[in-house]
């Protein structure tokens, strides 16, 4: 019997990597996807439905057709600088249309919820590393819109008895190694695939370094860059754990060690050859200095440690697919 799963925002990035870690595995991925950020080639052959996750008609007709087993809902909005310019996008994306999804869920009996949150919920760090139980007081709009969602997912396990993982997602990165999918987004704003772009033959372009003057070794903000396959396969033993325990949890997806700005920019030279340009701009609003996570909870509620733990490996994967990107 086809094991159906229903991947909103399957055609984005970490979406169309856990939908191809789901077929390998077995499953059956059903991708929905409205594109405002996704691609069809995202989707590499696999059904794409192409809908919106607010559009209660058409998530009526895909769940009668399937009888799924699980819902990942990566459909949402996710630049903290957008957030805070246009909170009403942030709002509708990411709550109202999950709470629309979420409706359709429950009219149709389907519990099981893998639901991708972020480190923007936890807001500026009290302690690091990050755990889950680390205060959660969002400083933007897409960090709140995420919250807000969380504490839907906990009201509707006590009350409807869904069952939910909640994925704290820290800075993913990275390509398939081998499937020609990676990170894709029409307005790039990461630093990993921007400080690769400036390499690419004629392109001109210079990588700004966000603030030099934090209160970190070498100055520079410290993320926590977790492999995008990685990712994809925490999902899928999250979704397991939902179908052998039921009710409800929220881990941190990290690899639990930081890079600065700086680091990263060393680390594309040393795995490409090539000299970053770049140049020294001011902070960007609404950065931490330092987010790094506590990865232990993951490892022990899920049996997940991250395979890849170096990060020129990461950075290698992310070069690969940007000198052969096909979207
Ligand atoms: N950076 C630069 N120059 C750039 C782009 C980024 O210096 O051109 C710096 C940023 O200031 C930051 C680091 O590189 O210190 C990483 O920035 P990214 O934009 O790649 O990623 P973020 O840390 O801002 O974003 C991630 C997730 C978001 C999440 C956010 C929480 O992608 O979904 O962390 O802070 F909301």
């Amino acid at each position: 019997m086809k094991k159906f799963v229903l991947v909103t925002g399957g055609a984005g990035y970490i979406g169309s990597h856990t939908a191809a870690a789901l077929a390998e595995r077995g499953y059956e991925p059903i991708i929905y996807d409205n594109l405002s950020e996704g691609h069809i080639e995202a989707a590499d052959g696999r059904l794409l439905v192409i809908g919106d996750t607010a559009d209660t008609l058409k998530l009526n007709e895909l769940f009668k057709k399937y009888d799924f087993k699980a819902v990942f809902h990566f459909a949402a909005a996710s630049l903290v600088g957008e957030s805070v310019k246009d909170p009403a996008k942030y709002y509708t994306n990411n709550l109202s249309a999950a709470l629309n999804l979420l409706s359709v869920m429950l009219n149709f009996g389907v519990k099981n919820i893998i639901f991708s949150s972020t480190c923007a919920t936890y807001g500026n760090p009290v302690r690091l590393p990050m755990d889950e139980e680390h205060p959660q007081a969002p400083i933007n709009p897409y960090g709140s819109s995420k919250l807000m969602a969380e504490t839907v997912l906990k009201d509707y396990n006590a009350a409807y008895g869904l069952n939910y993982a909640i994925l704290r997602y820290f800075n993913a990165a990275g390509a398939h190694p081998s499937l020609p999918i990676g990170e894709s987004h029409r307005h790039e704003t990461h630093l990993i695939p921007l400080a690769l772009k400036t390499l690419i033959k004629g392109s001109g372009k210079k990588l700004t370094i966000f603030g030099t003057d934090y209160d970190t070794p070498d100055g520079t903000c410290i993320r926590d860059y977790i492999h995008v396959s990685d990712l994809a396969d925490a999902h899928i033993l999250a979704m397991e754990k939902l179908f052998a325990d039921g009710g409800g949890f929220a881990v941190n997806l990290a690899t639990g060690k930081g890079h600065s700005v700086k680091e990263i920019i060393d680390a594309v030279h040393f795995v490409t050859g090539l000299k970053v340009p770049v140049l020294t701009g001011e902070r960007r609003a609404g950065d931490p200095p330092v987010l790094v996570a506590a990865n232990t909870l993951a490892a022990h509620l899920l049996g997940f440690s991250p395979k890849y733990t170096d990060i020129h490996k990461i950075i290698q994967t992310a070069w690969n697919w940007e000198v052969n990107k096909r979207f």
